[in-house]
């Protein structure tokens, strides 16, 4: 297993290059499974998650093509040979979930086994079983594996108890074939469900209410293939936002919307740091001294649950006292344990963690838990004195194309050892 080196203190400068959402891109690999045209996606990240639901596609018996160089990935979902994925590649992750949704909608029936992903909480999928449910399939669990079927999915009106973005997507990918309409309500409004419905709309969908909590889909009979651009992983531009003011630099971030990421760049604002955007390039100075600041993660629009890793790195070094509240996972504290052998002062309480600010913190040994912790590890040790050593970065893998590439070209001492 790789581990990455890192010698903290530099300060970074340049410019950096934002990959393609890598959980915008998941969904709508899935949802090209809906039509038997051929579809390409552009600039795919060449992400471990990314290889695993092109296998998964491809074990159903659809012609995937991958051009790593580019990112171009084309599939063609024509000839189906089997609607069953019971194994090790459904179960690497959990976004391989949201292949049933496609698969429903256009073959009436497939089985999966139930899936797995990040450790950073139960994750049921209760609510994607009670959108299909609703439109008419039936659902059997059974040794670990789950079957839905129906001999035709039939447009109804489903309440969300909590806006689940996979559920959104899963319930919205199933509505396109249905008959009649799907309404969604209390459904996510995160920017990468708008990036799934506009590549289901050049497929021939017709949806109405993205982003307003309320999605209505309107059933057609057949979806067509289509080219598409995924939009920019906000994420990824979050952690390396994190980055500057961790260690006193100017960076500037390539191919970002604004629009997107309004609630980091509130917080980091609110920090102090200051952060414009010119053109399609975000810049972010990072060299004022920073303020402690509380943050509470909730769903889009609010603060993303996937920056709260690396958003504990930066108050980590940030003298004075700061909360933070995870809302949406219960066991997303992982990072904290690793992030004290570095000399992290945090106290974890229920569903906060209370930070202490330190002036610096020292490089350690420690271990990627998860991949958002994974990420804020590598904080840290930008910003440390010494060494850091991370192990199981194959968690930062499965989200980050070669962070530590990226970090290197802006002047960062970091090193991956191949193992
Ligand atoms: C997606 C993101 C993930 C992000 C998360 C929340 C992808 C591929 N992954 O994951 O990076 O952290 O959104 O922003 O897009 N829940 C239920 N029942 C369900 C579904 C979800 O109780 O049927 C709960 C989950 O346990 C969790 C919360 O809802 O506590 C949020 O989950 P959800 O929004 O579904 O996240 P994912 O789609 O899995």
């Amino acid at each position: 297993m790789d581990k990455i080196i890192i010698k903290g203190g530099n300060t970074l400068r340049g410019e950096v290059e934002i990959s393609a959402a890598k959980n915008a891109v998941l969904p709508i690999l899935a949802a090209t499974l809906l039509s038997e045209d051929k579809c390409t996606i552009e600039n795919c990240p060449m992400l471990l998650d990314v290889f695993v639901i092109c296998d998964l596609i491809k074990s159903l018996g659809a012609k995937v093509k991958i051009d790593e160089e580019s990112g171009l990935t084309e599939i063609e979902a024509l000839n189906i040979k089997d609607c069953e994925q019971i194994g090790d590649l459904s179960r690497k992750m959990r976004a391989s979930f949201l292949i049933m949704g496609p698969m429903v909608s256009r073959f009436g029936k497939f089985k999966i086994s139930l899936p797995g992903g990040c450790n950073i909480g139960t994750r049921p999928i209760d609510l994607h079983l009670k959108g299909f449910k609703a439109l008419g399939a039936s659902v059997i669990l059974d040794h670990g594996n789950v079957e839905i079927s129906a001999n035709k999915l039939i447009g109804n009106r489903i309440y969300l108890d909590f806006p689940s973005v996979g559920a959104t997507e899963n319930i919205m990918m199933a509505g396109t074939l249905a008959e009649g309409e799907t309404i969604i309500e209390n459904a996510a409004a995160e920017p990468e469900i708008g990036d799934l419905a506009n590549f289901l709309t050049k497929m021939g969908a017709c949806i109405e209410g993205v982003g307003t909590g309320t999605i209505k889909i309107k059933g057609v009979k057949k979806l067509i293939g289509a080219d598409y651009k995924p939009i920019y992983d906000r994420i990824e531009a979050g952690t390396f936002m994190i980055a500057a003011g961790l260690t006193n630099s100017n960076i500037k971030l390539k191919g970002v919307n604004e629009d997107h990421i309004k609630p980091i760049i509130a917080k980091l604002t609110e920090m102090g740091m200051d952060i414009e955007m010119d053109n399609d390039i975000l810049i972010i100075d990072g060299r004022k001294e920073l303020k402690p600041i509380d943050i509470k993660t909730m769903p889009y629009p609010g603060f993303p649950t996937d920056m709260q890793a690396q958003m504990m790195s930066l108050l980590s070094c940030v003298v004075g006292t700061s909360v933070v509240t995870e809302t949406i996972y219960e066991n997303r504290f992982m990072h904290v344990a690793e992030l004290k052998r570095m000399g992290a002062n945090v106290k974890i309480d229920g569903r906060s963690a209370v930070i202490e600010g330190i002036t610096r913190l020292n490089g350690a040994a420690v271990k990627a838990t998860d991949l958002r912790a994974g990420a804020s590890l590598i904080l840290a040790g930008l910003e440390a004195e010494g060494e850091t050593e991370i192990t199981d970065v194959y968690h930062i893998d499965r989200g980050y194309v070669e962070i530590e590439k990226k970090f290197k070209m802006l002047g960062a001492n970091i090193r991956r050892i191949k193992e």
